[in-house]
């Protein structure tokens, strides 16, 4: 998967981009990565990427023509697939495991990202999909996006081990995850459940299930609704 950034602060991906998974999926050549500063795409001697807004109020916006410019530019080579487009913004759908899996099954993802202001309303023509991370205001699409990457670069195949692609499965399946324990058995008076110690494989995936089911219960009872349950489930939740 080839995925592109497009904002006004590229370094911003460094730490993120250059480290532990993210790293390794371009190592393994999974993931190709290319941030672009979109101060390229400006004419004037100080690179200016926003502007007033028409009809006046607080902050700047950002402008359409670095936009477009650069979006021509980015998706000129015919050799590569065109992009879907992401943009980030409050206002747009939700993101969820549904969309992460949707986006990595796109050969090429380019993010564009605000930073402090809105966009020009204009530039979202460009949009395949707008993102929102939920209820709340970021200082930085960068940001956003980085969550989105994240969660989109660990779905594509052979970027986790066998071992995280199994909590991956347990999400899939719409409920939250089972508590998690390792060493020590005991540590300050708190044990680890008997279960987990019994070796009994098919007891230990029985009380991970319930673990799963009844925290979601407990504190996301909406995505119960959604979710992939057996009579075996529907009936312990009855209980
Ligand atoms: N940019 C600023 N806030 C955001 C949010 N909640 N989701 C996505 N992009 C954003």
């Amino acid at each position: 998967m080839l995925i592109e950034t497009l904002s006004t602060f590229p370094n911003m991906y460094d730490s993120v981009m250059g480290t532990s998974i993210m790293k390794r999926a371009q190592d393994k050549g999974a993931l190709q990565f290319r941030a672009y500063d979109l101060r390229d795409w400006t004419h004037d001697r100080h690179r200016t990427t926003d502007d007033d807004p028409y009809g006046g109020g607080h902050g700047l916006v950002m402008k359409c023509e670095p936009i477009f410019e650069a979006y021509e530019a980015i998706t000129r080579d015919a050799a590569l697939p065109k992009p879907t487009t992401v943009f980030l913004s409050p206002c747009g759908r939700s993101f969820d495991d549904a969309l992460a899996t949707e986006l990595s099954q796109s050969e090429r993802l380019l993010f564009v990202c605000g930073h402090y202001e809105g966009i020009d309303e204009r530039a979202y023509a460009l949009a395949d999909v707008t993102v929102s991370l939920g209820d709340y205001v970021l200082t930085s699409g960068e940001l956003a996006s980085m969550v989105v990457i994240d969660a989109v670069v660990r779905k594509i195949p052979g970027v986790l081990g066998a071992e995280l692609g199994a909590v991956e499965e347990s999400f899939a399946g719409g409920l939250l995850e089972y508590p998690q324990y390792t060493r020590p058995a005991s540590f300050r008076g708190s044990c680890v459940p008997d279960v987990l110690l019994s070796g009994n494989h098919a007891a230990i995936a029985r009380w991970r299930r319930e673990q799963s089911l009844a925290r979601t219960a407990q504190l996301r009872p909406d995505l119960l609704r959604c979710a992939d349950l057996d009579e075996a489930d529907r009936r312990f939740l009855r209980n």
